[in-house]
């Protein structure tokens, strides 16, 4: 088990409010890091999100809205904090790209890379989609749109600086196929070393000049010209948790980061750009990046102009936080696209939370106050059944081996797999209360059967809310609460029906 957990979201472009899309990484991240804190104390575990807030994107969002960039992105900076407390995030530190501590690493990287001869100045001349803030060279173009959104291109013609990439495309290569574990999961893996051996790595354009899009990180050693917002905001996984010293060199307690989670598509600028920047830098390269898929709404992509933007707040005040959090993690296997819609939230709802685990709860503790005037029976050698023997295997095997019955399924992100495991247990007991006919046995007086009985279901409810800890953090502490030590507290029922 590794000793010391720092994970990171992207940092969310405030050009917008924030959707599903966004909330999804991080809800993902935040399990991820609660789980880590039970594994290795919450000392030893950093999360990491935060807001993007440079470049022409952002800078146009504002002018519409009249506004000068430093009032717009704070504005909406605010809303992505709200979000993750609404969404009960428990992060470590949240990074604006436009703070001191960001901005003085940034250029400090560039100083270094550009003494390094890393960067240099050269005339350009390219068609740039302003959307996508991404240059194409008239080679990779069929026509005059953008090969990734498709929408029109702009010619530009000016002299930038440039990293260069092209010089570590071998090493780059060869790094990536010694290390399988450094992208995940594997069909993102093969998508980057196919994209490697496939194409020739252009150098960087990594400013801007300042009379065309002056909303960025001035470069150190050309007044004239703003940082490139990609080049400006991977940065940002090393400035917020150490700084560079006169002599360059980067201390941290944190980096390399553990994992850095992010959607698919932004896997190039991960697994490309940034190995290459710290690579260049002479830094330890981060040890795993996920890419997990997209959630559509149907077959399309969530876009304003399409007006299909789903609010994750909506969400929550329709079916509560804990539900939301759930669905997300429960409906689909993290690297791949889902779905979402009303319909299929309300399905688990009804399904696995209401019916499965919110019943199994409630009968229990219903059963105990009637059978047992709200005490827990004490322990002792009851007689067992093979279902009661078979849910006591699979609760020492959970309890000892992990959610998935190995560690893996979390530090693999299989988020939807091991809480299929938990629901193992809840159906299991479920149909041992069905199949046991308890108030048979209390007709046939057979109270130390019944007690048995209680405690195995107990012991099952209570394993159940500890491995849910970081996925329904609310729940599974009401669930621990409502059981009580001795005596319950019999609560509502935790997930009443949606009809
Ligand atoms: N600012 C850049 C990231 C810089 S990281 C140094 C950026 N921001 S973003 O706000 O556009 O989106 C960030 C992330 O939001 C995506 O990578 C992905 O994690 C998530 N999603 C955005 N739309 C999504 C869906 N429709 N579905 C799932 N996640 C998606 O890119």
């Amino acid at each position: 088990m590794v000793k010391k957990f720092y994970i990171t979201t992207p940092l969310y472009y405030v050009n917008a409010s924030p959707h599903i899309g966004h909330s999804y990484t991080t809800i993902a991240a935040d399990c991820l890091a609660r789980y880590m804190r039970q594994a290795i104390g919450k000392d030893n575990v950093w999360l990491l999100t935060g807001t993007d807030e440079h470049g022409q994107k952002i800078e146009r969002a504002a002018q519409a809205e009249g506004l000068n960039p430093k009032e717009f992105v704070d504005a909406t900076a605010v809303q992505f904090k709200e979000l993750w407390k609404a969404l009960n995030i428990f992060y470590n530190d949240f990074i604006r790209t436009t703070e001191e501590r960001h901005v003085k690493t940034v250029q400090r990287v560039l100083e270094i890379l550009f003494e390094k001869g890393q960067i240099y100045p050269a005339k350009y001349e390219g068609w740039y989609c302003t959307p996508c803030e991404t240059f194409w060279m008239q080679t990779q173009l069929k026509d005059l749109t953008c090969p990734d959104c498709s929408r029109s291109l702009e010619k530009i013609s000016e002299t930038n600086y440039f990293f260069r990439l092209s010089e570590h495309q071998d090493w780059l290569m060869k790094y990536i196929s010694a290390h399988p574990d450094f992208i995940k999961p594997s069909s993102r893996y093969e998508e980057m070393a196919r994209f490697l051996e496939l194409n020739k790595l252009e150098d960087l354009c990594i400013s801007r000049p300042k009379e065309r899009m002056g909303w960025g990180i001035p470069l150190p050693f050309s007044p004239d010209h703003v940082t490139y917002v990609w080049f400006d905001a991977l940065i940002n996984y090393i400035s917020a948790v150490g700084s560079f010293d006169d002599k360059g060199k980067y201390e941290s307690q944190w980096w390399p980061a553990d994992l850095h989670l992010i959607g698919k598509d932004i896997l190039r600028q991960h697994a490309v750009y940034w190995p290459i920047m710290l690579y260049a830098l002479g830094l330890e390269l981060p040890k795993t990046i996920f890419a997990h898929g997209w959630w559509m709404i149907g077959q399309d992509k969530m876009s304003k102009s399409r007006g299909n933007v789903v609010n994750p707040i909506d969400m929550v005040n329709k079916f509560g936080v804990e539900t939301y959090r759930y669905f997300l993690l429960r409906d689909v296997p993290f690297g791949l696209d889902g779905s979402f819609s009303e319909e299929s939230i309300i399905k688990r709802f009804n399904g696995d939370l209401a019916n499965d685990l919110g019943n199994l709860v409630y009968r229990t503790l219903t059963m105990i106050e009637k059978y047992f005037d709200g005490n827990i029976p004490e322990r002792g050698v009851f007689v067992k059944g093979k279902q009661a023997e078979l849910i006591e295997e699979k609760i020492n095997l959970i309890n000892k081996n992990g959610i998935g019955l190995s560690p893996s399924v979390i530090t693999d992100c299989n988020f939807s797999a091991a809480l299929k495991e938990v629901w193992e247990i809840i159906n299991m007991a479920n149909k041992y209360i069905e199949d046991t006919k308890p108030w048979n046995l209390i007709k046939e007086n057979k109270t130390d059967e019944l007690k048995g009985f209680i405690l195995v279901l107990v012991d099952a409810i209570r394993e159940v809310a500890i491995q849910i800890h970081s996925f329904m953090p609310q729940t599974s502490e009401s669930i621990i609460e409502q059981l009580g030590k001795d005596k319950i507290k019999k609560g509502k029922p935790l997930f009443p029906r949606i009809v």
